[in-house]
Order: C-alpha cells, then structure tokens, then sequence
C-alpha cells in the first residue's frame, strides 16, 4: 500500500514540476484536472490496495472463486482451509489435511442455506480422529482381509486397525496426511491436492504420487478427479468419505431419505465385513435398492447398511449411479462415477459421543456415505475388478456429486 501512495506523490510533484515557464490560464487549468485525474487514480490505487491487505491477512490467496485461510499446523506442516464458491454462492471448504471436505453450504427449498455433510470449522476436529469425515481414502479405501495381500510371489503386510483387519489405508492414512494444496484454474473454483506416499508406508510398496482435483461448478457438482502413479506394483482404492445429511441438520437421521442405487448385485460380508467373494442379487433381499425407497424401510433387516453395492455399469465412463432425496429440504444428490462400485454406509458406527462444532450430538444414522470406489478386500479377491497399479500406468478415476432441488 506505501508503495502505490509514493507513486502517487511522485506523480503529483513531476506534474508540479514539469509546464515551466509562465503560468497561463489554459496551463493552470491543464494542470488542474491532471491533479483531479491523479487524485481519483489515487484512491482507487488505495482503496484496492487495502483490499489486498485484508486479502493476505485474512484470505492469503484468491483465485477464481477460492479464497485460502491459515487453519493451524500439523506434524510441523501448515494447514489451510479453501472455500471454494461458485457463481450460485454455494460454498464447499476443503483442507489439505486428509484432502477433505469440511463443509458444503446450499439452499434448501425455503432458500434457507445449509450444510449437508460433516465436518467441523476447525482442525482440531480433525486431528481427534473422527471416522473420515469428509476426508480422502487411501492407499487402500475400505478393507484389506488380516492385513495381508499378495502381489505375485511378495507377500505385504498391513497394520490391524480394524478387528482383525486393516481399513482405509492403515494408523495414518491420506486422511491423515498435510496435503500439498493450489488453486487449480483461472475459471472454475478448482484445488488440485496433490500427496506422496513413500515405498513402504503403512507396509504399502511403491512410492505413489496421487493427486485429487476438486470442482465446484455452476451447476452445484462437487466433481473429484484422482490420479497416481506408482514406481513399484501396488493396490490402490481412492475414495472420498463424505457424510451426507440432505436436511441439513444432524439431530434428523437419514432413515427417510430415499435413495436409488443402479446395481442389481451387491458383496455379502462376513461378520468382520470382509466380503465373502460371493456377488449376489439384491433382489429380494433389503439391499434391493434399483427402485427408490426410503433408507429406514429394511435397515433393521439388512443390520445396517454397510456394503458394497456392484453397479451395474458395464465400463469405466462416467456414469449416473445413485440418486438420493429429502422431502424436509427439497434437496436430490446424484452420483456419478467412473468406479465400478459403491459403498453404501450408513452411519451405524455413529453414536453421539461425537459433536457437530455448533454442539449437536452425531447420533448412529445421523448421515451416510456413498463412497465411490473398487470392491473391499479386491487384493485378496480374484473374482474381482483388478486394484493393482503397476509401474508406467496412470490411475485415473472421476465421481460427481451432483446438488439440486427437487
Ligand atoms: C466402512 C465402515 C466404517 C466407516 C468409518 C466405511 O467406509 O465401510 O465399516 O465404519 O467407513 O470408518
């Protein structure tokens, strides 16, 4: 801001100083307006220059609709929160740690804003270690029986985080790493986190670069473009762990949100929720969700929904998968993706001894997931689609979570 004010009083002393010779009353009058022209030039230079103060103290950094907050550190490493707002001022907050989505704020049918995921307004929240919320998945999204895969004649080993299991990358997954974080585009309101897993980490082999793109669009899609690559061959299963409440409102359940997913199979589980290999029908069972019908109408039957549903889709184009609605709101979510299946959770680990920052208990179904991915336990599954990453292949997968008004 000085420097533009010294620019402006040298501007006004060269004009003072240049027209010598004898004043004459077209001159003075030049001279006038030439020092109104300046003053006007100065305040605009002024005024936008203390933008740009409150700018760096405050947002640090704007791009086409992100403006960057401090949010702490962690691990010796700066965290920020993004806010991302489209042209419709719909807002989703993004921190690089865990690459997660903290918030996203639209109106409901009453035009009154709300947010329908969880998360919290700061990073202590996060660093309590609340299941994923919000957060991305990886190196192996969801479960890996005992811990172990194989990978030709290598045998890997995982830590236990899960009963007898190993879940969502191990202790210190994606969700728990500090992200690298940019503004993506000139245009759209896009972050591009980017992280690197070193060979070894979390027992997983290969040092894997992975990178997420986050969208907000106009038309209110949050779109999620993840890609790797790997020096040595590995498993990889990216996912993001949102928990959607359409209400906006974490003291009303799910149970009357409806919901259509397109599969007509989905993966039985063990008691540990490790699929049995087996891919089954959903007919006639309360997996059966090819027509929409309320959440809440055979959960009790189903002991909660926590599956992996095998879509129907028959290729990797992207493609619409589930369709979720709540008539409190008037709010529909699709999903779209390029993923051969989802995993439908619904909260049944949830039991209000976790609170909203604005203090409301998040009781058992209070939100769920829809969690894009490859099947659990795919390493130990040869019935299933492939996870293995391999030297010279780029991983690349997109999932849409799409917003409007029913
Ligand atoms: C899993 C659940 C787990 C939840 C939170 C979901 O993806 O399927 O079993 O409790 O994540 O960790």
């Amino acid at each position: 801001m000085w420097s533009s004010k010294i620019i402006v009083i040298n501007l006004i002393l060269i004009i003072n100083n240049t027209s010598p010779g004898v004043e004459t009353e077209a001159k003075k009058n030049m001279k006038k307006s030439t020092l109104f022209s300046i003053a006007i030039i100065a305040a605009i230079l002024i005024t936008s220059c203390n933008n740009q103060t409150i700018t760096t103290t405050e947002k640090m950094e704007t791009k086409a609709g992100i403006t960057k907050a401090a949010w702490g550190t962690t691990d010796g490493k700066e965290v920020f929160l993004y806010t991302l707002t489209n042209a419709k001022g719909v807002q989703v907050k993004i921190s690089n740690y865990g690459a997660t989505v903290t918030s996203w704020v639209s109106p409901d049918k009453n035009n009154k804003p709300s947010g329908i995921v969880l998360g919290f307004d700061n990073l202590s929240g996060y660093l309590a270690k609340p299941p994923y919320f919000g957060a991305v998945v990886g190196r192996y999204g969801n479960r890996i029986a005992k811990g172990k895969f194989k990978i030709d004649t290598a045998q890997y080993t995982l830590a236990t985080n899960n009963k007898t299991n190993a879940l969502h990358g191990g202790l210190k997954g994606f969700d728990k790493q500090v992200w690298e974080a940019t503004p993506a585009s000139d245009s759209t309101a896009s972050l591009l986190l980017s992280y690197v897993s070193k060979d070894g980490e979390e027992g997983y082999p290969g040092n894997l670069k992975v990178t997420v793109l986050y969208t907000l669009t106009d038309d209110n899609e949050l779109k999620i473009e993840y890609n790797a690559t790997t020096d040595k061959a590995t498993v990889l299963n990216l996912t993001n762990h949102s928990y959607f409440n359409l209400t906006g409102d974490v003291s009303n359940s799910i149970l009357d949100h409806t919901l259509m997913i397109d599969a007509d199979n989905y993966t039985p589980v063990d008691t540990t929720l490790i699929p049995t290999g087996e891919i089954k029908s959903v007919k006639g069972t309360p997996f059966d969700f090819t027509k929409a019908k309320k959440i809440g109408q055979e959960i009790a039957a189903a002991g909660g929904y926590d599956h992996n549903f095998v879509l129907n889709k028959k290729d990797s184009s992207l493609q619409k998968i589930v369709e979720l609605k709540d008539s409190i709101s008037g709010r529909m979510l699709e999903v779209f993706t390029t993923q051969p299946g989802v995993q439908f959770y619904t909260g049944n680990f949830l039991d209000g001894t976790i609170s909203t920052s604005d203090g409301k208990k998040i009781n058992q179904h209070a939100a769920m997931c829809l969690e894009t991915q490859h099947f659990p336990d795919s390493p130990n599954q040869p019935k299933f689609p492939t996870t293995l990453l391999l030297p010279g292949q780029q991983f690349h997968s997109i999932t849409v979570y799409k917003l409007s008004l029913k």
